[in-house]
């Protein structure tokens, strides 16, 4: 099973056997409260009609088409309504299947880009200690989570890493963005130092890093990153795949933050979880500088056999039909002040050193057990399931990203629930 504690799992299995809404319904019948959107993914909460339907009119009506030198409408259409959510500029898409895979995706292109324009020795590739990137070659290379790297060998050569933002001794229990730590953006001057903007072709980093544990950029950090990037020549990736699609209270965090990356990557949202897809979205004029030679050749040597399926493009349109129906992208901006109430609520709980919070994401950092590091938040989670509230533990912060469609009541639910399962670990 995928980054589980199997042993522990087959010994006292966890099943869900439907779900709706908000909730999952589990094989001994009860209703769990859903705090994750499943892993980030369904924003718009579960089963949803629209979506549902769109899938089983399209499996009845176009199953698959070939996804090389075919194509078939709904790709098109999903693409046009993807690129009216972007930021301006950023209006070509690729799909893919998973946010590991856009990772990739984003990378290739970032190299094939520099290369297709005369820069063949722009080849290095920047990441941040603590990123999360997926799981394939490139994103663990570029990602920054130990036993995510530790036991896979040497992974791509020529990539290095910028310092983390996560700052407990200045920052904690921040409300929103933190104050302290737009500086640690210079980190990336240092690398350029040392190897020379020549050498590099693009830095990845997560918006808002999620899987790491929820860290939350200083305030001016991601505008100062775009300004170095600018100044170097250096392509700014943003991997989206937690914050797209609402979770920040606008379709991407790049608007919320109003930085601009060069290249975005995302999945999860985009198909609400239902059906695998993901989507990298890059700049016009990266786009455009692989568009030339002789018309009967391919540009671009990528793509996968499931890039842009019908199945997932429908699942995609209906999503997004439904986020605009509710309002579902603006809610987390709605909600936040509640939310973040709720989530600096828990602070004076048993083993808290940390509360934050943004847009619809909460964290609440616990200290470890002396030497048994992730045992104490995993007693939250098992907890927490029997409790019927559905939590996310890495390491030892419990991670919060509930569907957007969550009401007040679930709130109170969900944290009053927490409160009592934090109040009783050891
Ligand atoms: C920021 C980020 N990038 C990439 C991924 C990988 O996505 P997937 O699991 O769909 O491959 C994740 C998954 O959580 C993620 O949070």
């Amino acid at each position: 099973m995928p980054f589980t504690a199997n042993r522990q799992f087959k010994k006292a299995p966890r099943l869900f056997v439907e779900a709706k809404d908000m909730h999952y319904t589990t094989d001994d019948g009860r209703k769990v409260l859903d705090g994750t959107a499943g892993l980030w993914c369904v924003n718009a909460g579960h089963r949803r009609p629209k979506i549902v339907e769109a899938i089983a009119r399209q499996a009845h009506e176009l199953d698959y088409a070939p996804a090389f030198q075919m194509g078939h409408p709904k790709a098109f259409e999903l693409a046009a309504r993807l690129t009216n959510l972007t930021p301006p500029g950023l209006d070509k898409v690729f799909y893919t299947n998973s946010g590991s895979e856009s990772v990739e995706t984003a990378l290739k292109i970032a190299i094939a880009y520099h290369n297709a324009r005369g820069h063949g020795s722009r080849t290095r590739l920047i990441g941040r200690e603590r990123g999360y990137h997926g799981v394939n070659f490139g994103g663990i290379s570029v990602g920054g989570i130990v036993p995510n790297r530790k036991v896979f060998g040497s992974l791509l050569t020529g990539v290095d890493h910028m310092r983390h933002t996560h700052d407990l001794a200045r920052n904690a229990y921040s409300r929103g963005q933190p104050e302290h730590g737009a500086e640690l953006a210079d980190d990336l001057e240092r690398i350029v130092a040392l190897h020379d903007a020549s050498t590099i072709a693009a830095v990845i980093v997560e918006p808002v890093a999620g899987s790491t544990g929820v860290l939350i950029p200083p305030k001016g950090y991601l505008q100062r990153l775009r300004e170095i990037c600018d100044k170097h020549g250096i392509l700014l990736i943003f991997d989206e795949v937690i914050t797209g699609f609402g979770r920040l209270g606008s379709p991407f965090a790049a608007e919320h933050f109003d930085v601009t990356p060069d290249m975005m990557v995302t999945a999860k949202g985009l198909t609400n979880g239902i059906i695998p897809m993901g989507a990298v979205f890059v700049r016009n004029e990266i786009h455009d500088a692989f568009m030339h030679g002789p018309e009967h050749l391919i540009e671009l040597f990528h793509g996968y056999t499931y890039s842009g399926n019908p199945m997932a493009a429908a699942a995609g349109l209906a999503t997004l039909e439904t986020y605009q129906e509710e309002g579902l992208l603006q809610r987390g901006a709605e909600l936040e002040d509640y939310w973040a109430d709720a989530i600096h609520s828990l602070r004076d709980c048993p083993h808290v050193i940390d509360t934050r919070n943004i847009g619809l994401i909460g964290a609440i950092e616990l200290e470890p057990i002396d030497g048994q590091p992730t045992r104490r938040a995993f007693s939250a989670f098992l907890d927490a399931f029997e409790s019927n509230i559905l939590i996310r533990t890495t390491g030892d912060i419990i991670a919060l990203s509930p569907p957007l469609i969550i009401e007040k009541a679930h709130i109170d639910e969900l944290f009053e629930t927490l409160r009592a399962v934090l109040k009783r670990l050891d």
